[in-house]
């Protein structure tokens, strides 16, 4: 192993990536690729948490594969979680280390328990109460110094760091490295239709593009996005042209968006002009993607080969620490 420093973050496997999840999340792994040591998860386990189908679990699971190497992730950086099941065994003796109290005050668990309980079957499990506890073996299992992660994950954070510490009180050394979360001003993307809202899935199709849909579709939504209501004061950029502006600059459109942001400032911005240059520039992002991703689909066996191989050697990590985390804690290790 090198002597960089090492980066990890998940994601779940939730069907389609749209230009909010690239722009907020993806972009930025793709980019600390070069500077660090990184290792990026797809973590099936944590998507059971909540009512799932497991014929569309393992679909969803490839197909994000599939996308985030067609947007710039490297093979030899991606694990399946549930190929490396010591996350789970030392998820279990995390539990031992994590209090009851605090687990119970995370806001994800009140809000994902809240909408399983309106949902059909009112089912919530204890896998859905115990996924921070399972992020923290995911986040210290690789002895992790950074987490890129958004402002939503902050608290579990705080929670991976406090079981860190009182495992190494408890064994008397600093055995675990106490993450840092490693925040990016990454753009929060805006639905286009509805700019008050997060670009989401949940919220329905017409507040998400997706990074692989067609270049006339990408367009037509683009070209139908909300800017300002007509009484607007022009002294105020409006959240949906701000949107705009902030697509074309993640897009890497610097230039166009500096003349375009002058044309506004003096009054002389053509909304339909805006919109071209966004469009634009978000498919011939999206056509990069598409292309290389119909180039890997090509031969899928060959990929989730290849995506075994990556994740067996990313288990020995996983491994190494779980053995001497079991040998600290009182417990046996198989082999002598
Ligand atoms: N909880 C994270 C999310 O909802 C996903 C996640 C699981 C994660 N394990 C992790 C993120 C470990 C960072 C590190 O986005």
């Amino acid at each position: 192993m090198s002597d960089k420093k090492r980066v990890l973050s998940c994601i779940q496997p939730t069907g389609d990536m749209h230009f909010g999840n690239y722009f907020g999340a993806v972009q930025n792994w793709v980019n600390l690729q070069d500077k660090y040591e990184c290792v990026y998860g797809v973590v099936d386990y944590h998507a059971m948490t909540m009512p799932y189908n497991p014929k569309k679990l393992i679909e969803n699971t490839w197909e994000l594969i599939y996308n985030l190497i067609s947007v710039g992730i490297k093979e030899e950086n991606l694990f399946v979680q549930s190929l490396v099941p010591e996350h789970t065994e030392l998820c279990w003796i995390f539990n031992n280390y994590a209090s009851m109290g605090r687990v119970e005050n995370m806001t994800q668990f009140k809000d994902k328990s809240q909408q399983s309980s309106e949902g059909k079957s009112g089912f919530i499990s204890v896998g859905l109460f115990d996924y921070p506890v399972l992020q923290a073996a995911d986040i210290l299992i690789y002895k992790a110094d950074y987490v890129p992660v958004g402002d939503d994950q902050k608290q579990h954070l705080e929670l991976t760091r406090e079981i860190a510490n009182r495992f190494n009180n408890q064994v008397g050394k600093e055995y675990f490295v106490l993450p840092e979360t490693l925040f990016s001003d990454t753009p929060k993307i805006k639905s286009t239709a509805d700019p008050a809202k997060k670009m989401s899935k949940s919220a329905g199709e017409k507040h998400n593009i997706s990074v692989f849909a067609e270049d006339a579709r990408i367009m037509k939504q683009i070209k139908s996005a909300v800017t300002d209501t007509g009484d607007a004061d022009p002294e105020v950029m409006s959240d949906g042209v701000k949107n705009l502006f902030e697509l074309l600059r993640a897009a890497g459109s610097t230039e166009i968006h500096a003349q375009l942001m002058s044309d506004y400032k003096s009054q002389t911005l053509k909304y339909s002009e805006l919109k071209q240059s966004v469009g634009e520039a978000l498919v011939t992002l999206s056509t990069q993607f598409k292309n290389k991703k119909a180039e890997i689909t090509e031969d899928k066996r060959e990929v989730k080969y290849r995506i075994k191989q990556s994740s067996e050697h990313i288990r020995k990590i996983a491994q190494e620490t779980l053995k001497e985390v079991k040998d600290l804690a009182g417990l046996m290790n198989v082999k002598y």
